[in-house]
């Protein structure tokens, strides 16, 4: 997705800020990058199709004059990535510039419109109409700001907006509609991003805009109004606990590994969640007749094994769905009785949002668990839970998984204590559990990040891998297939090891690797014979399980042995691990960027 930046200060260039900020936003996924800067009433613009570090190589960004400037990480939705499509996008007189991460949906229309009235365009982009859209109401002499209320009002569909005008060089609009926009106000000028990674070393005093608002930035001030009709909106500034060596990679040579190897400090924050929102958002499933868990990728696999443990501890019937499959599966089933779950590591997946629109129209009780403080999701829900991850920069999801998990599980802990669905003995032994959670994985993490590499650089070669799972682990399955299509563009398959027979198992031959992720949590013995059956038609079996479990090693081809005895709920955080080592070494062996996989982004804001 794009990804927008746009700073003003009290004094010196804004250039070099500008394009170290781009360079952190580099996760989200572009093809091309620009700058645009006011500078003694002049506007200067340089934007190229390519990597940052490229473009900056040929055009210098940071010789572009000026103290307030926005710059861009475009990601193609309309107009190839070529030079004259790059953000910023300016107007007939080349005083107006603008940046957008979202879609114009009716930009066709538009831009009709503006031909008719003279005004020539020069890229192929819905966002151009936008800067000539503000060209047109200032000529009709009306303010900077109000020309941009009045723009705002033409347009439909998804944006993140940053503007600058000749007209009036000292601030800068900022609007907002669905696409994710915040503030960032500091003692040297204030900022404003499509996330605050942007800015996080100059300022963790944000103020994130909601979708409707626009704001008019100065080097030292901000205000905050609705676009709908113009009114003041109060926006307090929050803090973020993010650093930028936070969200640095620490001397690791990926944000994927990183991220990997943090999980055992996030799970010790995912640990100390806001006991008032667990009560909260406990009674308020125990109240509900239907609980839906909506999410996308990872973060619907997490709701996949969320499923299994709601009802283990607390005998709610919670039904994971797809995100972009909600509305259309059981949109007529949801009503005033119903709950949803929201899964969200960014909280501002465009799927999950529109789920959450569409059951707050049916009355219905919307809930969420996010990573993101400020998110939209944070906004659309009656109550959340940040899994408090920290920054995860890598496109892939890893530590958000394992915290996403824990999240569920304390959740479900309060809810079967609430509904005494548990004994107190029940509920001090699951919550010792989960304060193993960070030892277990900071073992796995020791003793299997080796053996990992060596087994992608032995299966390189492979063309397909199998996962298979039972119980709660199937979620393990689709997320270990995921990591390894996602980051190593490895085909693979993952399913219930039950549904082996109906069907998949024709696609194994000689030497098809089968993954089996078997604990010694009562499913492994019905493993044992889907193993076999796999071993039968030719598959190699690469099985992850309790060290101690002899029958398995015997069965495996390679045996990857895990701590034996831990308690089955905790498995799917732990048996992960291995797979994400997997999949990130699997993507390096082959010469791939594991924090930059093809055709992905960070986070999916449009539809
Ligand atoms: C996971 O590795 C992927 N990057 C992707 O599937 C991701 O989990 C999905 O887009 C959902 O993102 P969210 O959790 O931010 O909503």
């Amino acid at each position: 997705m794009c990804r927008i930046f746009a700073a003003i200060l009290k004094g010196g260039k804004a250039s070099p800020i500008l394009t170290a900020g781009l360079k952190r936003l580099e996760y989200g996924g572009y093809d091309s990058a620009g700058i645009a800067t006011i500078h003694n009433g002049r506007l200067f613009v340089k934007k190229d199709a390519g990597k940052i570090n490229e473009v900056d190589r040929r055009l210098d960004f940071g010789s572009l004059p000026g103290s307030l400037g926005i710059a861009h990480n475009r990601w193609a939705t309309h107009g190839a990535p070529v030079q004259v499509n790059a953000h910023p996008h300016t107007d007939c007189k080349g005083s107006v510039a603008v940046v957008h991460n979202g879609i114009i949906e009716n930009f066709a229309e538009l831009k009709k419109e503006l031909l008719d009235k003279g005004h020539h365009f020069i890229s192929k982009t819905d966002t151009e109409v936008v800067a000539h859209l503000v060209e047109e109401y200032l000529l009709q002499g009306i303010s900077f700001r109000d020309a941009c209320l009045h723009a705002s009002r033409r347009l439909e569909g998804s944006y993140a907006l940053a503007v600058i005008s000749t007209v009036e060089p000292s601030r800068i609009m900022l609007l907002r509609k669905d696409s994710p926009l915040l503030l960032g106000l500091s003692d040297e000028g204030n900022f404003a991003s499509s996330d605050a990674v942007a800015f996080i070393d100059h300022t963790q005093d944000a103020v994130p805009l909601d979708s409707g608002e626009m704001a008019e930035l100065t080097s030292s001030a901000y205000s905050v109004f609705r676009t709908a009709d113009g009114k003041a909106v109060l926006k307090k500034p929050i803090r973020l606990e993010w650093t930028l060596e936070e969200a640095s990679k620490e001397g690791f040579p990926h944000f994927m590994l990183k991220e990997i190897f943090e999980q055992s400090r996030s799970l010790h924050y995912a640990l100390n969640l806001q006991k008032p929102y667990l009560e909260l958002m406990a009674e308020l499933l125990d109240r509900s007749k239907t609980v839906y868990l909506v999410a996308a990728g990872t973060s619907y696999h997490s709701c996949v094994a969320a499923s299994y443990i709601y009802s283990e501890l607390a005998a709610l019937t919670a039904i994971p769905v797809v995100a972009s499959e909600f509305v259309e599966q059981y949109g007529r089933s949801v009503n005033v009785d119903s709950t949803v779950l929201l899964v969200s590591q960014s909280g501002e997946t465009a799927d999950v949002l529109r789920a959450a629109e569409y059951v707050k129209a049916k009355a219905a009780t919307v809930l969420g668990i996010t990573n993101v403080l400020g998110s939209t999701l944070t906004r659309v829900t009656r109550a959340y839970l940040l899994q408090q991850s920290g920054p995860e920069l890598g496109v892939a999801a890893t530590k958000t998984y394992a915290s996403q998990l824990l999240t569920h599980m304390q959740l479900a802990l309060y809810l079967g204590k609430k509904r005494g669905k548990l004994s107190q003995s029940e509920v001090d032994y699951y919550l010792d559990a989960f304060k193993k959670t960070p030892e277990l994985v900071e073992q796995a993490l020791r003793e299997h990040d080796e053996r990992m590499k060596k087994l992608a650089r032995k299966y390189l070669s492979r063309k397909h891998f199998f996962f298979l799972a039972r119980g709660l682990n199937t979620a393990t399955a689709l997320e270990a297939r995921l990591k390894l299509s996602e980051i190593a563009c490895t085909p693979s398959t993952a399913l219930p090891a039950g549904e082996s027979k109906h069907g998949p198992i024709s696609l194994v031959e000689k030497g098809v690797p089968a993954v089996f992720i078997a604990p010694d949590d009562g499913t492994n013995k019905l493993m044992e014979g889907n193993i076999m059956e796999m071993k039968a038609r030719g598959a190699e079996a690469i099985i992850l399980g309790a060290r101690d479990d002899e029958k398995l090693r015997r069965l495996s081809d390679e045996y990857v042995a895990l701590p034996p005895d831990i308690p089955g709920i905790l498995t799917p955080i732990v048996y992960v691990v291995p797979l994400q080592l997997f999949a990130y070494h699997m993507a390096v062996e082959k010469g791939l960027d594991p924090d930059k996989p093809r055709n992905l982004a960070k986070s999916v804001t449009v539809l």
